[in-house]
């Protein structure tokens, strides 16, 4: 199973999230309506950059499910564009002990900056991220049959 957790503060990350989750066929889920997730699952986790770090509700998510987490995937956005929030949030999941399998960011808008971020040509890529961690690590369970 795939599932799509996200915190966005103004809208961009959520924009990655829907494009993300509409390729693996499933719902993005906003943090701020507590998502359950399953074991096994593999979880894309994605935040903005919040002075360079990913947003507080996303970091205390991966403390509060660390033992459910075995398979991630991190998406990002920020001002700059340079996935430091996915780097930081990578690091905090090592120290754990979890691993990340794949990773995208891209830019986002923040006041006058970066006006149509993220741009339709960062969320295809989005799209094509997902296709591609999708490929990569195949949805095992749900295509098994009974008969
Ligand atoms: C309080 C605040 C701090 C931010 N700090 C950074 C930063 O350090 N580096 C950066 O590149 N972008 C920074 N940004 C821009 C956001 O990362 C960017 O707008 C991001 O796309 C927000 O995602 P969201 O709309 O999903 O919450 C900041 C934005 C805010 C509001």
């Amino acid at each position: 199973m795939y599932e799509v957790i996200y915190c966005s503060r103004t809208g961009n990350t959520k924009k990655v999230a829907q494009a993300i989750a509409s390729e693996l066929g499933v719902e993005a889920k906003d943090i701020i309506n507590n998502p359950v997730i399953s074991e096994g699952s593999l979880v894309f986790i994605g935040t903005g950059n919040y002075g360079g770090k990913p947003i507080k509700p996303i970091v205390e998510f991966v403390a509060k499910n660390k033992l459910k987490l075995n398979k991630i995937s991190l998406f990002g956005t920020s001002a700059s564009g340079t996935g430091g929030e996915v780097v930081k949030l990578e690091r905090l999941l090592a120290q754990s002990g979890l691993g990340v399998l794949t990773r995208f960011h891209c830019t986002g808008k923040f006041l006058f900056f970066r006006r149509h971020s993220p741009t339709d040509k960062e969320l295809t890529s989005a799209r094509e991220f997902a296709r591609q961690t999708k490929t990569q690590y195949p949805d095992i369970v749900s295509t098994f049959k009974t008969n």
